[in-house]
């Protein structure tokens, strides 16, 4: 059965959502299907901003940074009336599938605009594609853009060490993730650095600002002077930046260990720009192919993830017949498993916050 694909992509945008439009609306064309490219997520849903794509629209794409279709956070789909008006503009357009590309809100933006009970008797089939450097989607796996913003704040660091290794100062650096510390654990492992402080360690903002005098005071006593503190913290921790450093400062003033030689870098939104990583590139090729063929397949309410852990992975899970590694699950479980990581609830967040307490004793020699 031919028909026609929307493609949009929503939220906070992530190196890689391209590629994933990309590999999208190539498998749809090579099928025989028309593509329409939706502008501005759910916004140019509601709007009718459509345009078709073509091979050569899409073909060069894949090593741009940022969307190529735009996108922006849509409070009118939280509203009904919003959803409403987005079926009716993608029934007059006769678009009967749609890949919606996104982190956690745009997927339950996906999921309320595919509900049945909404729906009514309008074909339409909806496959969402996990796209958040925060890598906080219940069930991916890996979201796209996750290991570019690795790779950046990592480089980041490593810039960071030189002119702290110069001058023998700490360095608190604080990365994007929302409510969700992935991308400081692993930063803190890749760049080396000797305090991570994320929100699912569940600590209090006095444990941490102890945490982290505790390491400085530790290293000065222990190590050569010249040598660099280096602390990630996750920007979903219950104290700032800035005032976690004010405070660490007053203890190490007070332990009488002179001037302290401590600086705050804010990663922020540079950890979401530039050009995917060739991982990411390749990721979000396998997602945007599994979920344009998901769609075609008529497997609706789903999201395309990729070798989702073994302990949270729903029975009715299904295996891509193309890639392996790939699975389309269904987005009320995605929904669901999201929360439960956000509660602290699952296993995937428990074994997290578990592997943490050993890595923090190891980092910390
Ligand atoms: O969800 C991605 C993300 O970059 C988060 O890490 C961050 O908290 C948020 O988006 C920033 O949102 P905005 O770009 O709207 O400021």
């Amino acid at each position: 059965m031919g028909g026609k694909v929307g493609i949009l992509t929503s939220g906070g945008d992530a190196p890689g959502m391209n590629a994933a439009i990309r590999a999208a609306a190539l498998v749809a064309l090579k099928s025989g299907w028309e593509v329409v490219g939706v502008e501005q997520g759910f916004r140019g849903l509601i709007s009718g901003s459509f345009r078709p794509l073509c091979a050569q629209d899409v073909l060069p794409i894949i090593r741009f940074g940022g969307t190529v279709l735009g996108t922006a956070r849509c409070l009118e789909f939280h509203h009904r009336e919003g959803r409403d008006t987005a079926r009716a503009r993608l029934l007059e357009a006769g678009i009967n599938g749609l890949v919606v590309i996104g982190g956690n809100g745009s997927l339950t933006g996906a999921q309320l605009l595919g509900d049945p009970a909404e729906l009514g008797d309008q074909a339409l089939t909806i496959v969402g594609v996990p796209a958040s450097i925060d890598n906080d989607v219940g069930l991916a796996g890996m979201s796209i853009g996750v290991d570019t913003a690795m790779n950046t704040i990592v480089d980041a660091c490593d810039k960071i060490d030189d002119t702290a290794t110069a001058h023998g100062r700490t360095f608190i650096v604080e990365v994007m993730g929302r409510d969700c510390g992935y991308l400081a654990m692993v930063t803190s492992i890749a760049a080396g650095a000797d305090v991570v402080l994320f929100r699912e360690s569940g600590k209090a903002p006095e444990d941490l600002i102890d945490e982290v005098a505790d390491a400085v005071l530790a290293a000065h006593q222990h190590r050569e002077r010249s040598r660099r503190i280096l602390v990630i913290m996750a920007e979903g921790v219950r104290i700032s930046a800035a005032l976690l450093k004010e405070r660490v400062d007053a203890r190490l003033v007070a332990a009488q260990h002179g001037e302290a030689e401590t600086r705050v870098t804010i990663i922020g939104h540079v950890a979401r720009g530039g050009s995917p990583s060739a991982f990411d590139r390749v990721l979000a090729s396998r997602l945007g192919f599994t979920a344009a063929s998901g769609v075609m397949d008529g497997f609706g309410q789903r999201m395309a993830a990729f070798n989702p852990p073994r302990s949270v992975l729903p029975k009715d899970a299904i295996r891509s017949p193309i890639d392996p590694r790939c699975v389309l699950v269904r987005l009320e479980d995605v929904i669901a498993e999201t929360l439960a990581q956000q509660e602290g609830n699952s296993p995937v967040a428990l074994w997290r916050a578990r592997a943490f307490d050993h890595i923090e004793s190891v980092l910390r020699v």
